[in-house]
């Protein structure tokens, strides 16, 4: 069984990932709505969330934590790993791996202000393609946007514009450095120039995730995921349904703690 968590419903990004992967291992995933957005909080703030989500799914029995939230992997990297006896998969570290050999040179990557504070996303992606220049713009009305149900609102068009609007000129890729912002890809899409990449890491945290079950040898299970908040539970249903398609008889539970 795996193990996601996010401030709130961005991780279903990586969930989605794994699942169009191929991964049928069970899934645990807890969202802590109570805390978002985490993109406003401090350092010490964050690592604390950190510790706890961590130790609860643990208390789950999970054989791995996929990360699904890079702002916990940016102050991660500041203030150090939890230890816990399981393997955590760093999404920005996976991130900025798969930048290994690219061809691009400008590289813009949107994501929350603690996560551009943290500087995290130029440092893996420059140990990886050191000739890159990397740009990292800090977001904060997208996660709450999206929270609120409104990604698909006017306002999430014009939202995602004025984004859009702080980029550097001649970008080759853009990276989703918060995993909320694949929810809002239409958006994006529709603002920048055709030939700019727009670079989801949970894909690549996928890849990661299949060949650490293969190594791991870890049983496959029947794709079903359980689903936690500390939030507001009928709404995060809401939201499941909404970005996950259609899941009867997949959500197992919905526990607000
Ligand atoms: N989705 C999370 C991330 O990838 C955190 C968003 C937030 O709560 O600010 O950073």
């Amino acid at each position: 069984m795996l193990g996601l968590y996010d401030s709130g419903l961005g991780g279903l990004t990586v969930l989605a990932a794994l699942r169009a992967a191929g991964i049928t291992q069970d899934v645990v995933y807890f969202a802590d709505q109570a805390h978002v957005p985490y993109g406003e909080r401090t350092e010490p703030e964050l690592h604390g969330y950190l510790r706890d989500n961590l130790a609860l799914l643990g208390e789950q029995h999970v054989d791995a934590v996929v990360m699904a939230c890079n702002t916990s992997c940016a102050v991660a990297q500041r203030l150090g790993w939890p230890a816990v006896p399981f393997p955590v998969l760093d999404l920005i570290e996976t991130a900025g791996r798969s930048f290994a050999g690219t061809p691009h040179r400008r590289i813009a990557v949107v994501a929350t202000p603690a996560t551009v504070r943290a500087g995290a996303y130029g440092r893996a992606i420059r140990a990886a393609a050191p000739h890159a220049e990397v740009f990292e713009i800090g977001a904060s009305a997208l996660v709450p946007l999206v929270e609120r149900g409104d990604a698909d609102t006017e306002r999430g068009r014009d939202e995602v514009a004025a984004v859009v609007a702080q980029l550097p000129p001649y970008l080759d890729a853009l990276v989703y450095g918060c995993t909320h912002y694949p929810l809002l890809d239409r958006w994006f899409a529709a603002g920048l120039a055709p030939r700019i990449e727009r670079i989801d890491p949970a894909r690549a945290q996928a890849a990661r995730t299949a060949a650490l079950i293969a190594e791991r040898d870890l049983a496959s299970g029947s794709a079903t995921t359980t689903y936690y908040t500390n939030g507001d539970a009928a709404a995060f249903e809401r939201g499941v349904r909404r970005w996950t398609g259609d899941l009867t008889g997949r959500v197992a539970a919905l526990i607000a703690r």
